[in-house]
């Protein structure tokens, strides 16, 4: 067996390789010219430039590099981070955590809930539950101006019997930005802008392998025709409006909130997957 270094030059000159080869195939099959070859590079230059790098290709290839990884996975199906991520999210107390937001944060209130479990149908206790996603508005804090710093951005943990609840506003669908050369991609494309409304999550634990997922919500807009194509199966959940007082209250709530649940099962560490 080669040593892991080798092995990682291995890999990377194969991929390099064949993508450099797809490449030569397209260039010829599609008799690109020059000009046209300089309008593509200067495209990922203007990416960088802009900060768009990520949106660009995110929108268009992370979905798929996603769904190599979920193939033969036993835990929850994993889905795209999108470009809006960010490390160090403030930690909130439980049991029941309220995400960072304004005295007079818009939107209906969500109670989102749920367990954690192992493959093998135990709770896991202790997993880190990293959640972020759009105001009501459909901006994210730290990306998009005047939003205060780790808006709608916590982590927290699950129980001892591997549940979680967090309290925080139902996220719209919302349009990606559309204005750099993302948007003139798409638009060249006839393409819309919108994502369907989600929450992003990453969980942690120490024996188990990090994932990155989104919800989405049952009958919401754009389900079938994500712009970053990034809804499966598996991830799409119900939402249930409560109105009893009992369960208002219990919550710390004065009015009806929203109900969401999700189960993650999450994978041992010992049977991460091996790039072939
Ligand atoms: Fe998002």
């Amino acid at each position: 067996m080669p040593d892991p270094d080798d092995a990682t030059a291995s890999r990377i000159r194969t991929l390099v390789e064949d993508f450099e080869q797809v490449l030569f195939e397209f260039i010829r099959k599609r008799q690109i010219n020059h000009s046209e070859y300089r309008v593509a590079t200067d495209l990922i230059v203007d990416s960088i430039k802009t900060g768009e790098e990520t949106l660009l290709f995110d929108v268009f290839f992370e979905a798929e590099a996603t769904d190599v990884g979920n193939i033969g996975r036993e835990g929850s199906p994993e889905a795209i981070e999108g470009p809006f991520y960010l490390p160090g999210a403030p930690m909130l107390t439980g049991p029941l955590h309220v995400m960072p937001q304004r005295e007079d944060e818009k939107g209906e209130p969500l109670l989102f809930h749920g367990t954690v479990l192992g493959v093998d149908g135990e709770p896991l206790a202790g997993v880190e539950v990293d959640l972020w996603h759009a105001d009501a508005d459909g901006l994210y804090s730290n990306i998009h101006p005047n939003t205060p710093d780790f808006n709608l951005r916590g982590r927290f943990t699950t129980e001892d019997d591997g549940t979680f609840r967090v309290l925080s506003i139902l996220p719209p669908p919302y349009e990606i930005p559309k204005d750099g050369p993302t948007g003139k991609v798409l638009r060249a494309l006839g393409r819309h802008f919108f994502r369907p409304a989600h929450l992003h999550v990453k969980l942690r634990h120490p024996d188990h392998e990090e994932m990155t997922s989104q919800l989405y919500f049952k009958g919401g807009e754009y389900l079938d025709d994500d712009v970053a194509k990034g809804v499966r199966d598996g991830l799409v959940i119900a939402l249930h409006t409560v109105e009893d007082p009992a369960r208002i209250a219990e919550n710390g709530l004065d009015r009806p909130y929203i109900d969401a649940r999700y189960d993650f099962v999450l994978v041992p560490a010992s049977a991460a997957r091996k790039p072939t």
